[in-house]
Parts: C-alpha cells; structure tokens; sequence
C-alpha cells in the first residue's frame, strides 16, 4: 500500500521537526508545505505588498516561481531559483504566511502543487489543511498539538537559541494571534479531520512522538 502520512496541527506543535524525523526513520521523503505559504509571504514583502491585499496576492501568486526540491538533508524551498529556506523562518514572514493563506485562489494553487508533488512517492506531508483538503484518503491522519503554552515554549527556546530578543510573552502572544487567523479563516481553517489520530505532546518527548507515528505508519506498511 502507498504510504502517505498526513499531519495537520497548530502552530510550534513541532510538526516539521517530527515529520522529518518520521520520514528519516521510513525512508521517506517530507513535504513541508508551510514553506511554500511563507515564500509567497515572503515574495510580498520582497515587493512591498501588503499581505492583507487578497487582489494583489492572488496576482503575485499566479506568477509566482516556486520550487520544492526534498532530500534527505531537508527541504530545500526555492523562491525564483534563490534558496529562501532559511530567510522564510522569521517572525514577519510567519505572520505574512499565515495572512496570504487565507485566500481561496492561493489555497487552490498550493493545494495543487502539494498533490502533484505526493502523487505516485510514498511521503509524509505537514501543514494545516493536509487531512481534510490535500489528502483525505491517506492511509494515516494524525493531528499534532499541544498546549499554547507549551508550544509558545518551545519556539522560544529555539529562538533564544538563535540570538532572538523576542521575550516568551511575546512568542506566546504570536503563537496566539496565528492559532486565531489560521483557525478562523473562511477558507479551510485548521481543524482536526473527523479520522485524523489526535496526538496531543504537551507531555510527550519528541522520540515518544516520533516512536508512536513511526510504530502506525509500519503497522499500515505490514498490513494491520
Ligand atoms: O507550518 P508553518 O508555520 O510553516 O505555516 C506557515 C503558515 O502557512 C501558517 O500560519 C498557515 C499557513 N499554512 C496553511 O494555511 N496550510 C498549510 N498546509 C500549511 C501552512
């Protein structure tokens, strides 16, 4: 059976870090499509538009050079032929994501980049939509979250890591303000798919997270 594994969940549930981990463990690749909405943030502010113009965007989106290129060494997300992998991961550009994925005809594009992309490649694709939208019959849905809290807590601990000023209230007032835009958007907001496995790591490690996805997905790959 093709093994696609869908993971949906809120933001700074570690979903990126734990679907590669996922993926490394059974030898598949992983589709980070958060990515591909945070290069079009970032083309935005790169041209000095304003993410909340849905006209502009959707314009900025019908011409938009992406390429995703995945590996084993990640994911490489290239915005006109230049690696922006790195420059997608700031707080702005977050924000600028999570406004231009509200727009229908940005979702639609993406939508069908993402399924062109999992079509015929066993992979495990993260996102907000993956499960109910992108796709519903994968033979694993899983929902990632954790407490607000915990959530704001780990990025900011990553952050700190990085030499970033932003003070916990702050990540955790971010964290709160996308749970809400991604939640509430007109346009297949974030929720949990009525079939999706409902993993919730506020009190797991990220091995005992990675162990009960990896021991599901080999479960379907045997046939249980
Ligand atoms: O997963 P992330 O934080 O990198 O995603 C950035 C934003 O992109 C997120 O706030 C909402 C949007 N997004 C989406 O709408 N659908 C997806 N499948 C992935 C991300």
């Amino acid at each position: 059976m093709r093994l696609n594994i869908a993971m949906d969940g809120p933001v700074g549930a570690g979903k990126s870090s734990i679907a590669d981990a996922v993926a490394r463990r059974l030898g598949i690749l992983h589709l980070d499509t958060g990515a591909m909405y945070r290069a079009l943030g970032l083309k935005a502010l790169r041209e000095g538009l304003d993410p909340g113009n849905e006209k502009d965007i959707v314009a900025l989106c019908g011409r938009l050079d992406l390429q995703v290129r995945m590996g084993e060494n990640g994911q490489k997300t290239l915005l006109d032929g230049e690696d922006v992998s790195s420059l997608i991961r700031t707080p702005e550009v977050s924000m600028a994501a999570s406004t231009v994925s509200r727009y229908a005809a940005v979702r639609k594009r993406m939508v069908a980049l993402q399924q062109e992309l999992a079509a015929g490649q066993d992979m495990i694709l993260d996102g907000r939509d993956i499960c109910t939208t992108v796709l519903p019959d994968a033979p694993l849905k899983i929902y990632l979250t954790a407490s607000a809290e915990e959530r704001a807590r780990r990025r900011w601990l990553e952050m700190k890591e990085k030499n970033s000023p932003e003070t916990l209230e702050e990540v955790l007032r971010q964290v709160r303000e996308r749970d809400e835009q991604d939640m509430n958007r007109p346009v297949e907001p974030l929720r949990q798919a009525e079939d999706a496995v409902l993993l919730d790591s506020t009190e797991l490690t990220f091995d005992q997270v990675v162990d009960r996805i990896v021991g599901m997905a080999e479960a379907i790959r045997n046939g249980h």
